[in-house]
C-alpha cells in the first residue's frame, strides 16, 4: 500500500516533533515544517524537512499530501512576556499574523491543493475562565462552548476555529480541530508547560524543586504528557484521511484533547514525589494566574469518535522523562 503523506507546521516544537516521530512510527512520509532548522531527533529517514513559515505555504506545495497537520504558532508564553511591563500594551501584531493570516494561508491553500483532511491546534484557552470556581471538577464544559476568551492568544485560536468552519463549507477538505489541555514534557523548557517539565525534571534528578509562579497549591490542570498530545493529532488525522468513521462525517469538528486527568497542585506534588523518590519538592502557596485557570473539560468525545487512548497519566509520564533524562545522560 502506498505510504500516506503528511505536511506538518510548528514540527520543531514541543508537540510538533512528537507528532513527527509517531507519524514515521505509523509508516507515513513527512514533510516537517517550522521557521528553525530540524532538530537533531528529526533528522532521520522518511522526514524531509523545510523552513517555511505558515504565511508563506502555496497550494502547489501542499499538493497531494493525505494530511496537513497545522501547530504552527505564536503561543500563550509569547503573549505574556510581553504584558509583563504592565505600562504599554503590547504588540500583538506578530501573534495574530502567525495564528490568524497564517491559518488562513494553510487552511486556504489545503483547500486549493484538495488536501483531504487538516488537523489543526487550537487551545483549551478558548474557553476562557471558569464561570465557578467552586464547581471546578463537577461540571465539565461540553466542545460546544460557551467560550470566553481572555487572551488575544485564545482569540486568536477562536478565530481559527471558525475559518476551519468557513472553508470546510467552501471545499472537499475536511478540518478536525484539538484544543490540547496543559501539555508537558521534556522538548521544550521554556513557557509556562516548560517550567512544569523543568520542575518534574529537576525532581528526577534528586534536586530541591520549587514550582511557583504562575503556579500556585491553590491550583488545579487538567493535563496530558506531549507523548499523548502528539498522538491525539496522528489519531485525528488517521481518521480524518481516511474518511471512513463517524467524526470523518462532519466537515468540520473541535475535539478537546484526549485526557482522564484533572488533578489539584497538591496531588500533582505528591505524585511526583511518590514516583521520584524525593520528598524535598513543592508547589508555592497560593493560586494560580488567571491566565492558568481553566475550567474542566469534557474529553469523552475524543476517546470515543477519534479512538484516543491515554498511555501516559502522570505517573507513566515521569517515568518515561526519567528514561528520556537517563539516554540525554549519555
Ligand atoms: N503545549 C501546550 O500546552 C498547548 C496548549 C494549547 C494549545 N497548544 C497549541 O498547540 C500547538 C503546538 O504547541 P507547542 O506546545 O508544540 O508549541 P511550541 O511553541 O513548542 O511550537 C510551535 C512551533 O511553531 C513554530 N512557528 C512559529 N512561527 C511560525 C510560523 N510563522 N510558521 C510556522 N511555524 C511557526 C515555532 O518555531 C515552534 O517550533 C500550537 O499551535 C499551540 O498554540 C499547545
Amino acid at each position: 500500500m502506498k505510504a500516506r503523506r503528511a505536511y506538518v507546521t510548528g514540527a520543531a516544537g514541543l508537540i510538533g516533533k512528537d507528532v513527527v516521530r509517531q507519524l514515521r512510527s505509523a509508516d507515513w512520509e513527512v514533510t516537517a515544517a517550522d521557521v528553525v532548522a530540524a532538530p537533531a531527533q528529526l533528522q532521520q529517514q522518511g522526514v524531509t524537512w523545510c523552513v517555511e513559515r505558515a504565511e508563506d505555504l502555496s497550494a502547489q506545495r501542499l499538493a497531494g499530501y493525505d494530511a496537513v497537520i497545522h501547530l504552527g504558532a505564536l503561543t500563550l508564553s509569547a503573549e505574556q512576556k510581553s504584558f509583563g511591563a504592565q505600562v504599554d500594551l503590547p504588540d500583538a501584531r506578530p501573534m495574530l499574523s502567525v495564528n490568524v493570516l497564517g491559518t488562513e494561508n494553510v487552511f486556504r491553500s489545503s483547500c486549493a491543493a484538495k488536501v483531504p483532511c487538516v488537523v489543526y491546534a487550537s487551545t483549551a484557552a478558548v474557553y476562557g475562565r471558569p464561570l465557578f470556581h467552586t464547581h471546578l471538577g463537577d461540571h465539565a464544559v461540553e466542545a460546544t462552548g460557551p467560550f470566553r476568551p481572555t487572551s488575544l492568544y485564545a482569540h486568536s485560536k477562536l478565530m481559527c476555529e471558525g475559518m476551519a468552519d468557513f472553508y470546510a463549507e467552501q471545499s472537499t477538505t475536511r478540518f478536525i480541530g484539538l484544543r490540547p489541555t496543559f501539555s508537558y514534557g521534556l522538548g521544550r523548557l521554556s513557557g509556562i508547560s516548560g517550567m512544569f517539565a523543568a520542575w518534574i525534571a529537576q525532581a528526577i534528578r534528586g534536586e530541591r524543586a520549587v514550582l511557583g509562579h504562575p503556579f500556585g497549591l491553590g491550583g488545579k490542570l487538567q493535563l496530558i504528557y506531549v507523548k499523548d498530545m502528539a498522538q491525539n493529532f496522528v489519531d485525528a488525522a488517521i481518521s480524518g484521511a481516511s474518511g471512513s468513521n463517524a467524526a470523518a462525517a462532519i466537515r468540520s469538528s473541535v475535539f478537546n484533547s484526549a485526557t482522564h486527568q484533572v488533578l489539584s497542585m497538591a496531588q500533582i506534588r505528591d505524585v511526583v514525589r511518590a514516583c521520584t523518590d524525593n520528598s524535598d519538592v513543592h508547589v508555592a502557596d497560593g493560586d494560580f494566574v488567571p491566565q492558568l485557570q481553566m475550567p474542566l473539560m469534557s474529553t469523552r468525545d475524543a476517546f470515543e469518535q477519534l479512538g484516543c487512548t491515554q498511555r501516559y497519566p502522570l505517573d507513566k509520564a515521569i517515568a518515561d522523562m526519567k528514561q528520556e533524562l537517563a539516554r540525554n545522560a549519555h
